[in-house]
């Protein structure tokens, strides 16, 4: 798909409207304050920012936050990325009262402002894809870039369409970047390319596991999502999290899988899911038991396939990684990926987490801002925001 990039155009003495993904995480401090608790987002637009404030562009910045449900939320403000986003760039920040109307259109920034409209989806249009808001938004600017990659999935008013509307459309520097290396990770993979799913559900991942079955040369699984593979190959699986109903898809993907697929030969497990809970690791699961971890067999062993891929894509923990010592599995993981010098694509939320808690996540080729997004993207689903920009 080809589209054109920020780089691309002509932005001096421009309003570039910029559709960033500050969809942060916040939590309310001791004085009852919305706090960010992680600015990765905020960090990762900071590229296309930065170029086009120094092209000589006018900024505004638009995001939606959270899910408001179409209604004004003061708890889902975008004031706390406003002030965060001032104290990286080391100058000013306007904070729009909305994102669209008079008193927005007003605030038009001049070459070197930066104004940030409030929470996009405090307006029911925007999710609803509204053609008259979508106009409305485009009006602001000269220029649309969409540096989003996280809500690339989404089909909404500042995604997609708006680009309609505006007289030329890019993409920004963060999206480039996310869609060329999981593009690369999934159209030309230096071989062997070796991807590993984790996480609580098949049902989360089926798509994804279809794709990459036809992609990848080796296939790790671990998380829950592992008991319901071991139930359909007939294995005990005690009282772990088994989908019942996803038995029968699991045993044709193994058949479809063959030889790729990898599945744990041993586990850690507990007789209650608590941080600390006494454990064991065991190469069939007693009854009455619930598996939390890959064990040690099953580590070593994924981390040998690993040391020898050029391509890792990861996507999910092994375990309980978030209740220690539950995470030894998704640590051993992790270091193996870093240590292995192959290009490692890993998707954002929970895989993110865990390479940070495992304290690799320099030695990521690429950790996406996309939990969603690029859960899609690895299942082969068109990305709507992409899609958009390549019109
Ligand atoms: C995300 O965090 O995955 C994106 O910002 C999209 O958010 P959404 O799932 O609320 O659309």
């Amino acid at each position: 798909m080809s589209f054109l990039s920020v780089r691309d155009l002509d932005l001096k003495g421009k309003r570039v409207f910029v559709r960033v993904d500050f969809n942060v995480p916040l939590e309310k401090n001791a004085e009852g304050r919305m706090e960010i608790t992680s600015d990765k987002r905020i960090k990762a637009s900071l590229p296309t920012i930065r170029y086009a404030l120094e092209k000589g562009a006018g900024l505004i910045l638009a995001s939606h936050l959270g899910r408001p449900k179409g209604k004004p939320n003061p708890e889902m403000s975008l004031k706390p990325a406003a002030h965060r986003l001032q104290d990286l760039l080391g100058r000013p920040v306007k904070m729009a009262p909305d994102c669209i109307g008079p008193e927005v259109e007003a605030m038009k920034p001049a070459p070197g402002e930066i104004v940030l409209l409030e929470n996009l989806r405090f307006h029911p249009e925007e999710e609803k894809n509204d053609r008259e808001f979508a106009r409305q938004l485009a009006a602001l600017c000269e220029i649309y870039v969409n540096d989003a990659f996280g809500s690339a999935h989404r089909a909404h008013a500042s995604t997609e369409g708006m680009i309609q509307f505006v007289p030329q459309a890019a993409a920004g520097l963060l999206m480039e970047q996310e869609l060329k290396y999981l593009g690369m990770a999934t159209s030309h993979p230096e071989r062997p390319c070796v991807a590993i799913l984790g996480g609580a559900k098949v049902s989360d991942k089926i798509e994804v596991i279809e794709n990459l079955a036809k992609i990848v040369d080796r296939l790790l699984i671990g998380g829950a999502m592992a008991y319901t593979f071991l139930q359909a190959q007939g294995q005990p699986t005690g009282k772990s999290l088994v989908e019942g109903d996803k038995i029968e898809l699991a045993r044709k993907l193994i058949g479809q899988l063959g030889e790729k697929l990898m599945l744990p030969v041993d586990h850690i497990v507990v007789s209650e899911i608590a941080a600390g809970a006494a454990h064991e690791a065991v190469e069939r699961i007693p009854e009455g038991k619930i598996a939390v971890d890959i064990g040690p067999q099953t580590s070593a062993a994924y981390a040998r396939v690993i040391a020898g891929a050029k391509t890792v894509i990861w996507n999910g923990p092994m375990g309980i990684f978030e209740k220690p010592p539950f995470d030894q599995g998704t640590v051993a993981v992790a270091r193996a990926v870093a240590a292995s010098g192959a290009t490692s694509v890993v998707g954002g939320g929970d895989s993110e987490k865990a390479v940070k808690a495992a304290g690799v996540t320099d030695k990521i080729s690429h950790v996406s801002t996309g939990g969603g997004a690029s859960l899609e993207f690895l299942a082969g689903i068109e990305l709507p925001g992409v899609t958009a920009l390549a019109r």
